[in-house]
């Protein structure tokens, strides 16, 4: 995706090949839900979540040339996430990462399918690590209870559910807090948990790199719910306003733009803080965190 930091695209490149690699081929029976699952995940979206995995093994000083099934997989989670995210029984948006939503190309049966099929595939994807990437079975069996966890409905999809459950609820402090840890926080957490132990990582390092994928993931709502206000939508490549619209409860709702972008800062300003201890290898998680803040899309 043009605009990102040009350090990253070496990373992106790598990712998009792995990618196309991973999943089934459009030419493969049944055609169009292969070609549904690709149309998501394939040459889109910023693939925050690979960069997460990729850095923070190498902040441990791990090889980062064997994160590429578990950097694959999380971006298979995550496209799938968007796929019923926009869904009309869910935010009912008809554009992301600049095209139509899967539900408006392949319509909603296939978009659901194709959701389903790609948190599969990701796991598969997982299972493959040791084989494909040289991941001890052991570590590998942990990042697959990882990213379930984050996926989960202690995770994503719990986040996700409450937020469906709060539209039209009084706003409060305590469960805008669980959606925002919960829907986006989590698969962010799992991305991060899951790069530093493939690289290795320490008990100590494991806990520093939890720290901050929690203010990581909270920075990045946060500033996603004051985009929906402030960005630009052909920027953005989603649909702006829309939380207003479905009266979701979001930061800039219950504190205002001002005091949103002040808790964001806030957030990005721990994450560097956490990593102040770490050495060189550290660069890319030190970016991303700054990016957050910066972002326009
Ligand atoms: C959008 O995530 C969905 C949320 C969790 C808010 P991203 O902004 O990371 O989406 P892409 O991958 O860049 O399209
Ligand atoms: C979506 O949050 C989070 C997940 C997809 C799990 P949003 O509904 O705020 O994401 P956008 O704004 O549509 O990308
Ligand atoms: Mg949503
Ligand atoms: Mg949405
Ligand atoms: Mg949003």
């Amino acid at each position: 995706m043009s605009g990102l930091p040009q350090g990253w695209l070496k990373y992106v490149q790598e990712l998009e090949e792995i990618l196309a690699q991973a999943l089934p081929s459009a030419e493969t029976y049944p055609q169009v839900l292969h070609d549904a699952m690709r149309y998501s995940t394939l040459g889109g979206g910023k693939r925050l979540r690979a960069l997460l995995v990729m850095g923070a093994c190498a902040a441990v000083g791990g090889d980062v040339q064997k994160t590429g099934g578990l950097a694959a997989a999380v971006e298979m989670v995550h496209a799938y996430s968007l796929i019923h995210d926009d869904l009309p029984c869910m935010d009912d948006d008809d554009f992301r990462r600049g095209k139509p939503a899967n539900h408006v190309k392949y319509g909603e049966a296939i978009a659901v399918l194709a959701g389903d099929a790609l948190l599969t595939e990701a796991f598969a994807e997982l299972a493959r690590m040791p084989e494909k990437y040289g991941v001890p079975p052991e570590v590998t069996v942990r990042i697959v209870a990882e990213l379930a966890h984050g996926a989960g409905s202690q995770g994503m999809v719990g986040g996700q559910a409450v937020d469906i459950l709060s539209v039209d609820q009084l706003p409060d402090e305590q469960t805008l807090r669980y959606i925002h840890t919960h829907k986006t926080g989590a698969l962010f957490k799992a991305a991060l948990r899951g790069g530093a132990l493939v690289g290795g990582a320490t008990a100590e390092e494991l806990e520093a790199i939890t720290r901050y994928a929690e203010w990581f993931g909270l920075a990045f709502q946060i500033t996603d719910d004051i985009l929906d206000e402030v960005g630009d939508a052909q920027e953005l490549g989603k649909p702006v306003g829309r939380d207003q619209d479905l009266e979701k409860l979001t930061y800039p709702r219950l504190y205002g733009l001002e005091r949103s972008r002040a808790m964001a800062a806030e957030c990005v300003q721990n994450c560097l803080d956490i990593l102040s201890g770490f050495p060189e290898g550290a660069w890319l998680l030190r970016e991303l965190a700054s990016f957050v803040l910066q972002r326009s899309f």
